[in-house]
């Protein structure tokens, strides 16, 4: 057998195995692990007969085309939906011609990327961020560089202050990443004054704004200022991501960017030799899904329904976690991130207990940050476990936590 290494990039080997995919790999098949890893919607929300419904009337109606191959931006049915759905629901005003479908966000995380990042390039992302955005930008060659949070998301005088340190020294800085509402890991929500400060850093340093934006249709509490960078942007400079996966499935693969059409030329020519184009069949049946409503039906259902499972989560930690393990309390999106005050508490080498032992599963929280730190923390997701799985997992937590 040939050393197959050999025969690797350096960019392919340069991928380290991620923890998550591993973790969820032997827990797979264990019912008796309760686990808090993954960042998926439960699958009791996915509307399967209206879905079942609509496959089948687009496969008989449109058959020959929703077969078959199509156009690399996306078909112009689905970006016509989506320009009048963007305008409803988040007050943006795109033309279908600005907007790429990709296949879901993370295509469009990996299009931005190969467009805009030569290597050496810095991204200034929330640190923490999202795991595989973070994977995405570093494998196009970016530096990041995170920028601290607090419960109003990211800091943006510490932005500030990167930004020009970042001039100084000369640092090519290409975009500000970031997810506003909602945020994965950290469930923080930006102000309207944050977004307005990122926006003018933006154009002042002249640097882009990727808005990376799964979770502000679901949100938990009255007075979360949700309005997307995207529809302040009167410089023209926001990227703004989106997805059904949180709110219809993931397993469709559809999600969108929405850019200055000068970029939506660039990431279409990128995306052509991607996958020539996201699937045709699921870009119909999401078309039709926003058509008749189920969308909007879906939201209303799930947002009391992962209340509630917050809400159950975030009760059992205040019951069982000791007052050295801080949580925040989440206004959206599917985690609640823990830091543990606690000397020498690694939640990476910890994984193995807390499955083998205490029966659970987290995501170690050092994944999710840029800097090398986040080892004493965790993301901890509640979408998916039921409330008795939330319940006893926490208290097995708990235990974990306290060594027991
Ligand atoms: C912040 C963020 N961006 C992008 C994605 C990728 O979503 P998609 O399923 O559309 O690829 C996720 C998925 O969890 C996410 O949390």
């Amino acid at each position: 057998m040939p050393a197959y290494e050999k025969f690797c990039s350096k960019l392919a080997m340069g991928i380290k195995a991620s923890d998550i995919r591993e973790l969820l790999a032997l827990i797979k098949h264990r019912r008796d692990v309760i686990s808090f890893a993954g960042g998926i919607p439960d699958p009791k929300l996915f509307p399967k007969s209206e879905l079942a419904d609509i496959s089948r009337e687009v496969i008989l109606k449109y058959g020959d085309e929703a077969l078959q191959y199509s156009e690399t931006k996306g078909l112009i049915e689905l970006r016509e939906i989506l320009s009048d759905f963007m305008r409803r629901v988040k007050g943006i005003q795109a033309d279908p011609e600005d907007i790429l479908v990709s296949t879901g966000s993370q295509q469009a995380l990996d299009i931005v990327a190969r467009t805009l990042i030569d290597p050496g390039d810095v991204v200034v992302t929330e640190n923490p961020s999202y795991l595989a955005a973070i994977g995405s930008f570093k494998m196009a060659g970016a530096r990041l560089v995170g920028v601290e949070m607090d419960d109003n998301g990211m800091d943006t005088q510490k932005l500030e202050e990167k930004l020009k340190a970042l001039k100084k020294n000369g640092e090519r800085v290409k975009f500000i990443y970031t997810i506003p509402v909602g945020h994965n890991p950290a469930g923080t929500s930006l102000t309207l004054d944050r977004k307005k400060h990122i926006l003018e850093l933006a154009e002042e340093h002249d640097v882009l704004i990727v808005e990376d934006d799964p979770y502000s249709y679901i949100i938990y509490e009255d007075g979360v200022d949700s309005t997307s960078l995207k529809s302040m942007d009167k410089y023209d400079r926001v990227i703004y991501l989106s997805t059904v996966s949180k709110i219809l499935a993931p397993g469709l693969r559809i999600g969108w960017i929405v850019s200055p059409r000068d970029l939506t030329r660039r990431f279409e020519l990128v995306k052509q030799y991607l996958d020539l184009h996201s699937p045709t069949l699921t870009q119909f049946i999401v078309a039709e899904a926003i058509k008749k409503g189920l969308i909007d039906r879906m939201v209303k259902v799930a947002t009391p329904y992962y209340k509630s499972k917050r809400d159950a989560m975030l009760s059992a930690m205040e019951d069982y976690l000791p007052d050295y393990a801080h949580f925040t309390r989440p206004i959206g999106g599917l985690f609640v991130f823990v830091w543990v005050n606690k000397e020498g508490f690694n939640t990476t080498k910890m994984l193995e207990t807390a499955i083998t032992k205490y029966k659970i599963a987290y995501v170690p929280g050092a994944n999710f940050f840029v800097d090398g730190t986040g080892f004493n923390t965790m993301r901890i997701n509640f979408s998916y476990p039921s409330h008795d799985e939330i319940y006893e997992g926490v208290r097995r937590l708990a235990r974990l936590i306290k060594g027991e």
